[in-house]
């Protein structure tokens, strides 16, 4: 049996993963370590915890002194680092919060990790280490900086990160890979592209579209909307860190991406007209949008749902413009490859936010109103 430490699985990804584990390995005992920032939600993962298979702590990957109880109590195999500070946007307003947890976080689990797991020394001087230990880092395509019209990222692209958030980011890799050379340490990482699906904050493109769509709010597209994301279903991330974690080589970095890259302007554009189909297609969907507007007969009216709800705002600072991945070495080494098109992702996902209306409006009923006025005025 295998037992994870898994930090930040109260958010977007690390809630997905958390239930792609516990669905698929019989035989593991989960502790998720979460500080329940804006952007963690117990009632996420309400269901998969406090049972014998999986226990949830709150408190701060920074914090030593918990890391090292934590440790010393469940001795674990695998260690999945998902907390981070995640949106770019708020990196630009407060740089150093993403500094502290991102790099400082990171580096704080690896050394109670390395003192956990280390056992004594070779004859070199290296450390020698428990057996099938892992310390795996979710990382970003983000590390890599931005593209021109052509070419992808690999994992020998260097490294260029703009914004204070993949500043971060590239720096906790950086950490990660000194204990690997310094230490020995059985490390991983993975550097994904942008993630949608089930439980994602509106705060991010995808669902704050879906959200604005549903309450006929406009949809606020920064620059000319000509940013190129190369888009993943987050299951298809899960799974691919689930086999880096138990099947990837010790100290590789593994590249995950689908192929899927569109503006954001696509991206809305595709988002309206789904929204707009699922709404003639379904007449049950039309009572769940949040702004009613009414035909003649008094049927619900969804023509509103069209394009001119799109609005060109003030760009990002620093924005960059494309982001492609090569996923070769994943496919190659461990068979990796991304089941969810985009047309049937953006549809699960529409239909998952209008069946958990009640989860986006818990999520965004604290701080996110004051967030949303400060970004993007009264629209
Ligand atoms: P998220 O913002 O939805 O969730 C982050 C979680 O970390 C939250 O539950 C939060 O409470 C927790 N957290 C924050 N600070 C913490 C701290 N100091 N101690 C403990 N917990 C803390 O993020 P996400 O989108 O799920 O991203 C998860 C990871 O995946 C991040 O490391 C991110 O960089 C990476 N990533 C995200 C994407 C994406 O598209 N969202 C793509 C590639 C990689
Ligand atoms: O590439 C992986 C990264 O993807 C992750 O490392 C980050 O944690 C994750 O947040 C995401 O970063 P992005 O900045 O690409 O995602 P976001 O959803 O914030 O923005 C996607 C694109 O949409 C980006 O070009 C900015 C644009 N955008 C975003 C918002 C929130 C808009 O045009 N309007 C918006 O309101």
């Amino acid at each position: 049996m295998k037992t994870y430490l898994v930090t930040g699985a109260a958010g977007f990804i690390g809630s997905n993963y958390l239930k792609y584990i516990l669905n698929i390995h019989d035989d593991i005992k989960v502790v998720v370590l979460d500080a329940l920032t804006y952007a963690g939600n117990l009632g996420t993962i309400a269901d998969d915890i406090d049972n014998e298979r999986c226990i949830f702590v709150r408190g701060d990957i920074g914090d030593a002194e918990l890391v090292g109880r934590l440790f010393a109590t469940y001795r674990f195999d695998y260690v999945v680092n998902f907390a981070a500070e995640s949106h770019v946007d708020r990196s630009i307003e407060n740089p150093q919060l993403f500094l502290q947890t991102n790099i400082l976080g990171t580096q704080n689990l690896l050394e109670v990790a390395r003192r956990a797991w280390t056992k004594g020394k070779d004859e070199t001087g290296y450390p020698t280490w428990q057996r099938g230990v892992r310390f795996h880092q979710v990382s970003t395509d983000e590390v890599y900086g931005s593209l021109g019209v052509e070419g992808y990222f690999t994992e020998d692209t260097p490294l260029q990160p703009h914004s204070p958030y993949s500043a971060s980011k590239t720096s906790a890799d950086l950490v990660v890979m000194a204990y690997r050379d310094t230490y020995k340490m059985p490390v991983s990482v993975t550097r994904c592209s942008n993630n949608y699906g089930p439980y994602h904050f509106p705060e991010k493109l995808i669902p704050l579209i879906i959200k604005n769509i549903l309450a006929g709010k406009q949809l606020p597209v920064y620059g000319n909307g000509s940013n190129v994301r190369d888009w993943l279903y987050v299951e298809d991330h899960c799974k691919a860190i689930d086999l880096v974690v138990t099947k990837g080589r010790d100290g590789e970095i593994y590249n995950v991406g689908g192929h899927n890259e569109r503006t954001n302007l696509q991206i809305v554009k595709l988002t309206i007209a789904t929204i707009h189909r699922l709404m003639e297609e379904h007449l049950l969907y039309r009572n769940m949008l949040k702004k009613q507007v009414k035909n003649a007969d008094g049927s619900i009216s969804i023509d509103w749902i069209n394009d001119d709800l799109i609005t060109f705002v003030k760009d990002r600072l620093g924005h960059d413009q494309r982001y492609a991945i090569d996923p070769s070495k994943i496919k190659a080494e461990l068979g990796w490859y991304p089941e969810t098109t985009f047309e049937v992702g953006i549809v699960k996902t529409i239909e998952w936010n209008l069946n958990n209306q009640k989860w986006v409006e818990e999520v965004t009923s604290g701080d996110y109103q004051k967030y949303y006025d400060r970004m993007y005025g009264n629209r």
